[in-house]
């Protein structure tokens, strides 16, 4: 665990309170992300949920300004849809009754598809939740253009899985161009139904431009970043009056969450490996 302790928050909800409390008190918001995915027991996918419930009531009680973050895979949508749409009607209730936003993270792109349908069947009975759209896969315009004929609360972020360059744009380049356009789309749409999530550590003067050029509220979209990654950028753009969230993972199943942290900079091995020789 002490390998993942800067992407991580800790192994319990305590810890991911206390770290949603720190970050609270830098002006920020917590994102918290229970640990899990790639669910095929339902006896797994049952104590992922019993610790969600769990967390939103510790958010409730401790008072810390904080949203919940899933997984479709953590939630047992490899079992069955009925099962996994189950779960998250029981988190959306709960949700709903402490006044607590939810958050659908996207994972690789065998899922992506059943996402959008397990977060359009959600949408029907509540309305505080938000899902996230990768910039990195080819469908991702299309899919935002039919999500918007009913607005919504989107997190655009670049992509983290290892994907296939049929369907997923490999070069930066092309990714950062399809953010901008997503980008440019959701602020359009900003106020109007559309509050869009910045989930990226890139591109914040791109849209800090744009949004002085289209004089957008700043309370019509925000910043996210991850735990540990250039939170002390984000706490400044707080400061600046810019709604921000910090994305707080906690848990013991950390990783395959570390590994596409490490991919994503190729720095991050060399720490890896340094450590790994120290200790
Ligand atoms: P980029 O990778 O170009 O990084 C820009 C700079 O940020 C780097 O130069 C470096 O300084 C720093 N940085 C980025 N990653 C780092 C790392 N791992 N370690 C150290 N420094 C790093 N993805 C997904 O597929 N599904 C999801 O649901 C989510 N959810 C999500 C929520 C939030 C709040 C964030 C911020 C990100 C995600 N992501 C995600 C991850 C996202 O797709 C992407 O992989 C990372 O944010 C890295 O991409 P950037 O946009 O930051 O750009």
């Amino acid at each position: 665990m002490f390998l993942a302790s800067r992407f991580v928050a800790g192994k319990t909800a305590q810890d991911a309170i206390a770290a949603a409390r720190r970050v609270n008190s830098q002006g920020m918001n917590a994102i918290l992300d229970y640990l899990g995915e790639d669910v095929k027991s339902a006896e797994q996918a049952q104590k992922a949920v019993e610790e969600y419930i769990a967390l939103l009531g510790l958010i409730h009680e401790s008072g810390v300004r904080a949203a919940i973050s899933i997984k479709v895979s953590q939630m047992g949508i490899l079992i069955s849809r009925e099962l996994c749409v189950g779960h998250l009607e029981r988190i959306g209730k709960e949700a709903a009754r402490l006044g607590l936003f939810i958050w659908f993270d996207m994972e690789g792109s065998g899922l992506t598809q059943k996402t959008i349908e397990v977060f359009t069947a959600l949408r029907e009975n509540y309305q505080d939740i938000g899902l996230c759209l990768q910039a990195y896969l080819v469908r991702t315009g299309g899919d935002f253009d039919l999500l918007m004929r009913n607005p919504f609360t989107v997190r655009l972020c670049k992509g983290a899985y290892k994907e296939p360059p049929n369907i997923a744009y490999a070069a930066k380049a092309a990714v950062e161009g399809n953010f901008r356009m997503l980008a440019q789309k959701a602020l359009q749409q900003a106020g109007r139904g559309v509050y869009p999530a910045f989930a990226t550590h890139d591109l914040i003067e791109y849209i800090r431009d744009l949004v002085r050029e289209k004089s957008i509220s700043l309370d019509h979209f925000e910043f996210q970043m991850l735990y540990g990654i250039q939170n002390q950028k984000l706490a400044a753009l707080a400061k600046d009056g810019y709604r921000t969230s910090v994305y707080v993972p906690y848990g013991s199943h950390w990783f395959p969450y570390f590994v596409r942290r490490l991919r994503e900079r190729k720095e991050n091995l060399y720490f890896l490996v340094r450590n790994v020789f120290k200790s």
